[in-house]
């Protein structure tokens, strides 16, 4: 299979779809990758790493997409990518169709063969190709939740842990998933008080028995969202309704009742966000103010942290995308039903239920 390895174009996004390592996979198996020049500048990778490794570096994007059967990348394509897709392309990478109307409708015309990350399972149906972003999404949502906090990036000036004689801030985790345990591991390491909301008991349970009692856990409902909020300095929105998009359960008037510079951190904003006055933003202004509150809603967080994203994300997706171009597509899917699960639009048809049922499209079980 000829397949190519396009340079992420989003705003502030350092990630890279493959590392020299994963080339010199696919060349291993046959394959010829074509590199976009620089593509893995970003995370520190050269093009001489690619070459070294058997890839093929091009500089002109319209070649690979012209030359390639299989476009592997890290972002949903942007509108000014849309265009250099040809039919029957089969592309691999994150989509988070469910939000992005305008990108499936531009994939369904196109018939762009997507298999998108965020949707592959595996045999316990957890999203494996999710899971280590949404580990560093967690990770750094404290992290940037505890800078946002300070008084220069307009925050109310609370140091999360505190100091003897001075009480720890408070952390509101709504949605203990991936990303709530992760952000929960780093809140409890900076010292903070956390409490986190979710509506499965299991998830609950699991973070009672980690954490024991250093952290609070509550059933997500109306009445103790509301009086966590009022405690809160940082809230951080982690809910997921797998392929949908997510409920805005932080309403507007709920920011009244929250003490003024608190911060926000919406890692949901990628399925739309959980909070009603969220915006997706970028790492080069992440933050805005709405009433007195402060709002981080980066859309790809873990591109600030590229070297460990590309690493962690490209050990999960590479066995994959050799299925697919040691076997082809059709044939991977009939071999796997995870990776089936992962085939969003196929032939001008919506392969993926959640996203047809948000978009409003026909759902496709059996495109071939
Ligand atoms: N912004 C970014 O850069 C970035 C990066 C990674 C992941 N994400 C996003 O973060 C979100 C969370 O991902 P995850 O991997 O933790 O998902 P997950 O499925 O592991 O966890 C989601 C949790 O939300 C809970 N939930 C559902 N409805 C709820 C409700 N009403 N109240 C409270 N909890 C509720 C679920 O029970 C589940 O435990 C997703 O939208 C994902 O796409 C964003």
């Amino acid at each position: 299979m000829k397949i190519g390895l396009i340079k992420e174009i989003k705003n502030h996004e350092y990630r890279v779809g493959m590392t020299p390592d994963c080339v010199g996979a696919y060349v291993q198996n046959g394959h010829t990758v074509y590199v976009e020049k620089s593509a893995g500048l970003g995370t520190g990778f050269d093009d001489a790493a690619y070459e070294a490794q058997g890839g093929v570096i091009v500089a002109d994007k319209t070649e690979i997409f012209n030359n390639s059967d299989m476009i592997v990348k890290v972002k949903e394509p942007l509108p000014q990518e849309y265009d250099y897709f040809k039919e029957n392309q089969i592309l691999y990478t994150y989509l988070h169709l469910a939000a992005d109307k305008p990108q499936a409708t531009a994939l369904l015309e196109k018939k762009v063969k997507s298999v998108a990350y965020e949707t592959i399972t595996d045999n316990f149906g957890h999203l494996p190709c999710l899971t280590p972003m949404s580990q560093i999404a967690g990770r750094l949502a404290a992290q940037e939740g505890a800078k946002y906090l300070e008084k220069p990036f307009g925050g109310s000036g609370v140091l999360l842990g505190g100091v003897p004689g001075v009480k720890r801030g408070n952390v509101v985790i709504i949605g203990g998933g991936g990303v709530g345990m992760n952000a929960c591991q780093m809140a409890v390491g900076l010292g903070a008080n956390v409490t986190v909301l979710d509506i499965n008991p299991n998830a609950l349970a699991h973070f009672d028995q980690i954490f024991d009692s250093r952290v609070t856990t509550l059933y997500s409902n109306r009445t103790n969202l509301l009086a966590a909020l009022k405690e809160a300095d940082l809230v951080i929105g982690a809910v997921l309704i797998p392929g949908a998009s997510t409920p805005k359960l932080v309403k507007k008037e709920d920011l009244k009742i929250m003490k003024k510079h608190s911060v926000m951190v919406d890692v949901a904003i990628d399925q739309g966000g959980c909070f009603e006055t969220s915006h997706v933003t970028y790492h080069d202004d992440p933050t805005y103010m709405v009433d007195d509150i402060v709002h981080y809603c980066v859309g790809n967080m873990p591109g600030a942290v590229s070297l460990t994203s590309t690493l962690a994300l490209t050990s999960n997706t590479l066995r994959h995308g050799l299925a697919i171009a040691n076997k082809g597509l059709e044939q991977a899917l009939k071999d796997d039903k995870n990776l089936m699960n992962g085939l969003n639009t196929y032939d001008g048809k919506c392969t993926n239920e959640a996203v047809a049922k948000s978009l409003g499209l026909d759902f496709c079980a059996n495109p071939f």
